[in-house]
Protein backbone atom coordinates (compact mmCIF):
# COMPACT_ATOMS: atom_id res chain seq x y z
CA UNK A 1 0.00 0.00 0.00
CA UNK A 2 2.73 2.61 -1.56
CA UNK A 3 1.24 5.60 -2.02
CA UNK A 4 2.89 5.37 -5.15
CA UNK A 5 1.17 1.82 -6.10
CA UNK A 6 -2.99 2.04 -5.53
CA UNK A 7 -5.08 1.48 -8.38
CA UNK A 8 -6.02 4.56 -10.54
CA UNK A 9 -9.18 6.45 -9.78
CA UNK A 10 -8.14 6.86 -6.01
CA UNK A 11 -7.25 9.83 -4.83
CA UNK A 12 -6.26 11.13 -1.39
CA UNK A 13 -8.29 13.47 0.63
CA UNK A 14 -7.35 16.59 0.53
CA UNK A 15 -7.35 17.33 4.43
CA UNK A 16 -7.40 14.79 7.09
CA UNK A 17 -5.51 13.97 10.10
CA UNK A 18 -2.70 12.35 10.69
CA UNK A 19 -3.20 8.68 12.59
CA UNK A 20 -1.47 8.88 16.20
CA UNK A 21 -1.34 6.01 17.92
CA UNK A 22 -0.75 7.28 20.79
CA UNK A 23 -4.22 9.81 20.78
CA UNK A 24 -6.31 8.28 18.77
CA UNK A 25 -6.01 4.33 20.07
CA UNK A 26 -8.20 3.66 23.40
CA UNK A 27 -7.65 -0.15 23.45
CA UNK A 28 -9.21 -1.99 26.27
CA UNK A 29 -9.51 -5.73 26.34
CA UNK A 30 -12.99 -7.29 25.97
CA UNK A 31 -14.59 -9.31 29.68
CA UNK A 32 -16.00 -11.61 27.83
CA UNK A 33 -14.62 -14.50 24.78
CA UNK A 34 -17.40 -16.83 23.26
CA UNK A 35 -16.01 -19.71 21.57
CA UNK A 36 -17.22 -21.62 18.35
CA UNK A 37 -17.67 -24.75 21.12
CA UNK A 38 -20.16 -22.37 22.33
CA UNK A 39 -21.59 -21.84 19.76
CA UNK A 40 -22.24 -25.25 18.50
CA UNK A 41 -19.94 -26.50 16.44
CA UNK A 42 -18.19 -29.72 16.38
CA UNK A 43 -14.98 -31.02 16.94
CA UNK A 44 -13.77 -31.73 13.19
CA UNK A 45 -15.39 -28.02 11.95
CA UNK A 46 -12.85 -26.02 15.15
CA UNK A 47 -9.82 -28.29 14.01
CA UNK A 48 -10.04 -27.18 10.65
CA UNK A 49 -9.92 -23.27 11.91
CA UNK A 50 -7.06 -21.39 13.30
CA UNK A 51 -8.60 -21.23 16.75
CA UNK A 52 -11.85 -22.20 18.69
CA UNK A 53 -12.44 -17.88 19.42
CA UNK A 54 -15.94 -17.26 18.40
CA UNK A 55 -16.61 -13.74 18.98
CA UNK A 56 -15.91 -11.10 21.92
CA UNK A 57 -18.30 -8.84 24.17
CA UNK A 58 -17.93 -5.63 23.08
CA UNK A 59 -14.37 -3.40 23.85
CA UNK A 60 -13.13 -0.45 23.30
CA UNK A 61 -11.11 0.77 20.15
CA UNK A 62 -10.27 4.48 19.57
CA UNK A 63 -10.45 7.34 22.27
CA UNK A 64 -12.93 10.12 21.75
CA UNK A 65 -10.65 12.21 19.68
CA UNK A 66 -9.75 9.10 18.07
CA UNK A 67 -13.56 8.42 17.19
CA UNK A 68 -14.05 12.16 16.08
CA UNK A 69 -11.06 11.64 13.48
CA UNK A 70 -12.67 8.63 12.28
CA UNK A 71 -16.26 10.24 12.13
CA UNK A 72 -14.81 13.30 9.82
CA UNK A 73 -12.91 10.99 7.44
CA UNK A 74 -16.05 9.03 7.05
CA UNK A 75 -17.99 11.87 6.29
CA UNK A 76 -15.23 12.61 3.72
CA UNK A 77 -15.57 9.02 2.45
CA UNK A 78 -19.28 9.20 1.80
CA UNK A 79 -19.07 10.68 -1.60
CA UNK A 80 -17.92 6.97 -3.05
CA UNK A 81 -20.68 4.86 -1.52
CA UNK A 82 -21.33 1.85 -3.80
CA UNK A 83 -24.17 -0.59 -3.61
CA UNK A 84 -24.36 -4.37 -4.00
CA UNK A 85 -27.15 -6.88 -3.41
CA UNK A 86 -26.07 -7.39 0.43
CA UNK A 87 -25.45 -3.93 1.25
CA UNK A 88 -27.52 -0.37 -0.18
CA UNK A 89 -24.72 2.11 0.80
CA UNK A 90 -20.96 0.68 1.54
CA UNK A 91 -17.35 2.67 0.66
CA UNK A 92 -14.59 -0.20 0.04
CA UNK A 93 -10.85 0.91 -1.06
CA UNK A 94 -10.91 3.54 1.33
CA UNK A 95 -7.64 3.06 2.33
CA UNK A 96 -6.45 4.05 -0.76
CA UNK A 97 -8.24 7.63 -0.41
CA UNK A 98 -7.76 7.83 3.71
CA UNK A 99 -4.65 8.15 5.08
CA UNK A 100 -5.82 8.34 8.11
CA UNK A 101 -8.18 4.63 6.93
CA UNK A 102 -5.28 2.87 5.81
CA UNK A 103 -2.76 3.94 8.83
CA UNK A 104 -5.40 2.49 11.45
CA UNK A 105 -6.26 0.04 9.94
CA UNK A 106 -2.28 -1.26 9.49
CA UNK A 107 -1.77 -0.21 12.76
CA UNK A 108 0.90 -2.76 14.40
CA UNK A 109 -0.80 -2.04 18.18
CA UNK A 110 -4.45 -2.97 17.05
CA UNK A 111 -3.18 -6.08 14.85
CA UNK A 112 -1.19 -7.24 18.27
CA UNK A 113 -4.39 -6.28 20.03
CA UNK A 114 -6.87 -8.52 17.44
CA UNK A 115 -4.11 -11.74 18.06
CA UNK A 116 -4.19 -11.07 21.39
CA UNK A 117 -7.64 -11.62 21.19
CA UNK A 118 -7.95 -14.59 18.56
CA UNK A 119 -5.08 -16.38 20.17
CA UNK A 120 -3.67 -16.49 16.32
CA UNK A 121 -0.80 -13.93 15.39
CA UNK A 122 -2.88 -11.93 12.72
CA UNK A 123 -1.54 -9.47 10.05
CA UNK A 124 -3.76 -6.77 8.43
CA UNK A 125 -5.68 -8.54 5.43
CA UNK A 126 -3.56 -8.50 2.27
CA UNK A 127 -6.62 -7.92 -0.03
CA UNK A 128 -6.35 -3.71 0.49
CA UNK A 129 -10.62 -3.77 -0.45
CA UNK A 130 -10.69 -5.73 2.78
CA UNK A 131 -9.17 -3.23 5.02
CA UNK A 132 -11.33 -0.22 6.72
CA UNK A 133 -14.73 -1.57 5.20
CA UNK A 134 -17.10 1.12 5.80
CA UNK A 135 -21.09 0.92 5.83
CA UNK A 136 -23.28 3.41 6.08
CA UNK A 137 -27.45 3.50 6.78
CA UNK A 138 -29.29 2.79 3.82
CA UNK A 139 -31.51 6.20 3.49
CA UNK A 140 -34.25 4.30 3.74
CA UNK A 141 -35.64 4.07 7.20
CA UNK A 142 -36.04 0.21 8.40
CA UNK A 143 -33.98 -1.14 5.56
CA UNK A 144 -31.06 -3.31 6.66
CA UNK A 145 -27.61 -2.27 6.59
CA UNK A 146 -26.28 -5.62 5.85
CA UNK A 147 -28.22 -8.90 5.73
CA UNK A 148 -27.22 -12.36 7.85
CA UNK A 149 -24.54 -13.26 6.33
CA UNK A 150 -20.49 -14.90 7.42
CA UNK A 151 -17.44 -13.22 5.70
CA UNK A 152 -15.40 -14.07 3.42
CA UNK A 153 -12.40 -13.54 5.77
CA UNK A 154 -11.42 -15.00 8.65
CA UNK A 155 -10.90 -12.23 11.41
CA UNK A 156 -12.20 -9.17 11.65
CA UNK A 157 -13.79 -6.42 14.01
CA UNK A 158 -16.92 -4.26 14.15
CA UNK A 159 -16.49 -0.63 14.99
CA UNK A 160 -19.34 1.81 15.64
CA UNK A 161 -17.99 5.04 14.07
CA UNK A 162 -21.09 7.23 14.97
CA UNK A 163 -22.84 6.83 18.26
CA UNK A 164 -25.03 4.01 18.64
CA UNK A 165 -26.70 5.60 21.20
CA UNK A 166 -27.89 8.64 19.22
CA UNK A 167 -29.81 6.72 16.79
CA UNK A 168 -33.40 4.28 17.21
CA UNK A 169 -32.21 1.03 15.55
CA UNK A 170 -29.31 0.03 13.50
CA UNK A 171 -28.18 -3.07 16.05
CA UNK A 172 -25.28 -4.86 14.77
CA UNK A 173 -26.30 -8.83 15.83
CA UNK A 174 -24.63 -12.05 15.56
CA UNK A 175 -26.53 -15.58 16.20
CA UNK A 176 -25.22 -17.54 18.87
CA UNK A 177 -25.50 -20.80 16.67
CA UNK A 178 -23.83 -22.38 13.54
CA UNK A 179 -23.94 -21.55 10.18
CA UNK A 180 -25.22 -25.00 9.20
CA UNK A 181 -28.18 -24.42 11.62
CA UNK A 182 -28.79 -20.63 9.42
CA UNK A 183 -28.95 -22.05 6.46
CA UNK A 184 -31.42 -24.78 7.42
CA UNK A 185 -33.83 -22.76 9.03
CA UNK A 186 -33.72 -20.50 5.87
CA UNK A 187 -34.16 -23.37 3.83
CA UNK A 188 -36.86 -24.75 5.67
CA UNK A 189 -38.51 -21.04 6.20
CA UNK A 190 -38.13 -20.59 9.69
CA UNK A 191 -37.01 -17.60 11.45
CA UNK A 192 -33.72 -17.45 13.47
CA UNK A 193 -35.56 -18.23 16.82
CA UNK A 194 -34.79 -14.81 19.25
CA UNK A 195 -33.52 -16.24 21.94
CA UNK A 196 -30.18 -17.38 19.99
CA UNK A 197 -29.42 -13.53 18.25
CA UNK A 198 -27.66 -11.60 20.25
CA UNK A 199 -26.91 -7.44 20.22
CA UNK A 200 -24.35 -6.15 21.96
CA UNK A 201 -25.14 -3.09 23.84
CA UNK A 202 -22.40 -0.61 21.87
CA UNK A 203 -21.64 2.27 24.65
CA UNK A 204 -20.34 4.60 22.14
CA UNK A 205 -18.62 5.75 19.12
CA UNK A 206 -15.20 3.67 18.81
CA UNK A 207 -16.29 0.24 20.54
CA UNK A 208 -16.32 -2.72 18.50
CA UNK A 209 -16.97 -6.75 18.90
CA UNK A 210 -14.14 -8.88 17.21
CA UNK A 211 -15.10 -12.35 15.45
CA UNK A 212 -14.31 -14.92 13.44
CA UNK A 213 -16.13 -13.77 10.78
CA UNK A 214 -16.31 -16.52 8.46
CA UNK A 215 -18.37 -18.55 11.07
CA UNK A 216 -20.45 -16.10 13.22
CA UNK A 217 -23.21 -15.17 10.71
CA UNK A 218 -24.31 -11.79 11.70
CA UNK A 219 -26.14 -8.78 10.08
CA UNK A 220 -26.61 -5.16 10.43
CA UNK A 221 -30.14 -3.98 11.43
CA UNK A 222 -31.54 -0.42 9.77
CA UNK A 223 -32.46 2.68 11.42
CA UNK A 224 -35.57 2.69 13.53
CA UNK A 225 -35.93 6.24 12.76
CA UNK A 226 -34.25 9.21 10.63
CA UNK A 227 -30.42 9.04 11.94
CA UNK A 228 -26.71 8.49 11.08
CA UNK A 229 -24.97 5.00 11.43
CA UNK A 230 -21.68 3.86 10.18
CA UNK A 231 -19.51 1.22 11.09
CA UNK A 232 -16.25 0.37 10.31
CA UNK A 233 -15.22 -3.65 9.53
CA UNK A 234 -11.22 -4.39 9.37
CA UNK A 235 -10.14 -7.41 8.31
CA UNK A 236 -7.23 -10.02 8.71
CA UNK A 237 -5.41 -12.88 8.06
CA UNK A 238 -3.20 -15.06 9.90
CA UNK A 239 0.33 -14.67 9.63
CA UNK A 240 0.97 -18.20 9.35
CA UNK A 241 0.18 -18.83 5.38
CA UNK A 242 -0.51 -22.91 6.42
CA UNK A 243 -3.55 -22.22 7.67
CA UNK A 244 -7.02 -21.62 5.89
CA UNK A 245 -7.77 -18.78 3.77
CA UNK A 246 -11.15 -17.73 3.52
CA UNK A 247 -11.05 -15.60 0.39
CA UNK A 248 -13.62 -15.48 -2.48
CA UNK A 249 -12.23 -14.34 -5.53
CA UNK A 250 -16.05 -14.60 -7.16
CA UNK A 251 -17.37 -12.72 -4.54
CA UNK A 252 -15.12 -10.30 -4.30
CA UNK A 253 -15.82 -9.62 -7.81
CA UNK A 254 -19.79 -8.72 -6.85
CA UNK A 255 -19.19 -6.12 -4.86
CA UNK A 256 -15.39 -4.30 -6.23
CA UNK A 257 -14.29 -3.84 -9.87
CA UNK A 258 -13.09 -6.88 -11.53
CA UNK A 259 -9.85 -5.71 -12.26
CA UNK A 260 -9.13 -4.42 -8.79
CA UNK A 261 -10.55 -7.39 -7.28
CA UNK A 262 -8.28 -9.62 -9.69
CA UNK A 263 -4.96 -7.74 -9.10
CA UNK A 264 -5.19 -7.56 -5.03
CA UNK A 265 -6.24 -11.68 -5.39
CA UNK A 266 -3.46 -12.51 -7.15
CA UNK A 267 -1.19 -10.43 -5.14
CA UNK A 268 -2.53 -12.01 -2.27
CA UNK A 269 -2.24 -15.06 -2.84
CA UNK A 270 1.22 -14.46 -4.13
CA UNK A 271 2.07 -13.49 -0.77
CA UNK A 272 0.69 -16.58 0.82
CA UNK A 273 2.43 -18.56 -1.17
CA UNK A 274 5.72 -16.40 -0.31
CA UNK A 275 5.24 -16.84 3.43
CA UNK A 276 5.11 -20.61 2.72
CA UNK A 277 8.51 -20.55 1.44
CA UNK A 278 9.78 -18.10 4.21
CA UNK A 279 8.07 -20.16 7.26
CA UNK A 280 9.80 -23.17 6.04
CA UNK A 281 12.59 -21.65 8.01
CA UNK A 282 16.54 -21.76 7.21
CA UNK A 283 17.24 -25.22 9.13
CA UNK A 284 14.53 -27.18 7.23
CA UNK A 285 15.84 -29.77 4.91
CA UNK A 286 15.88 -30.15 1.32
CA UNK A 287 12.57 -32.29 1.22
CA UNK A 288 10.64 -29.73 3.21
CA UNK A 289 11.27 -26.98 0.53
CA UNK A 290 10.57 -29.24 -1.92
CA UNK A 291 6.98 -29.78 -0.50
CA UNK A 292 6.56 -25.98 0.18
CA UNK A 293 7.59 -25.36 -3.19
CA UNK A 294 5.02 -27.48 -4.55
CA UNK A 295 2.40 -26.38 -2.25
CA UNK A 296 3.12 -22.63 -3.42
CA UNK A 297 2.89 -23.97 -6.88
CA UNK A 298 -0.32 -25.69 -6.48
CA UNK A 299 -2.29 -22.84 -4.48
CA UNK A 300 -1.02 -20.34 -7.79
CA UNK A 301 -2.14 -22.41 -9.87
CA UNK A 302 -5.47 -23.20 -7.83
CA UNK A 303 -5.59 -19.18 -7.89
CA UNK A 304 -5.09 -18.43 -11.97
CA UNK A 305 -7.72 -20.90 -12.57
CA UNK A 306 -10.15 -19.56 -10.20
CA UNK A 307 -9.64 -16.13 -11.58
CA UNK A 308 -10.06 -17.63 -14.97
CA UNK A 309 -13.54 -19.56 -14.53
CA UNK A 310 -14.88 -17.51 -12.00
CA UNK A 311 -18.02 -15.66 -14.23
CA UNK A 312 -21.36 -16.65 -12.49
CA UNK A 313 -21.08 -15.92 -9.03
CA UNK A 314 -24.39 -14.29 -7.07
CA UNK A 315 -23.58 -12.75 -4.07
CA UNK A 316 -24.20 -15.35 -0.69
CA UNK A 317 -26.60 -14.49 2.11
CA UNK A 318 -29.05 -15.93 4.24
CA UNK A 319 -31.57 -12.80 3.83
CA UNK A 320 -32.93 -10.25 6.32
CA UNK A 321 -35.05 -11.87 8.94
FE1 LIG B 1 -19.76 -9.22 7.88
Amino acid sequence: MLDSDRPEGFEWLASEPDFNPAIHLALEMPDVIESLTDFGYNAEQIASCPSDFAVTSVFRVLSDEGAACLLDVCHQLEAFTTSNARIERNVRGGAYRSRFLRDLCLSQDVTAFMSDISGVALAPHSIPHQLGHLNYNPKQVGKNVDKWHVDTLIYDYVMFVTDPKSVQGGAFQYYRGTKEEVAALKEAGHPLPADKIVSPDMPGPGYAVMQQGNMVVHQAKGLDAPGERITMVNGYVTQDARLRDYSRYDQLCLVDPAHIVTAEYARHEAHRADQLIHQTGFQADKTAYIAALREAAARLEAAANIIDQSDKAVIEHFGDE
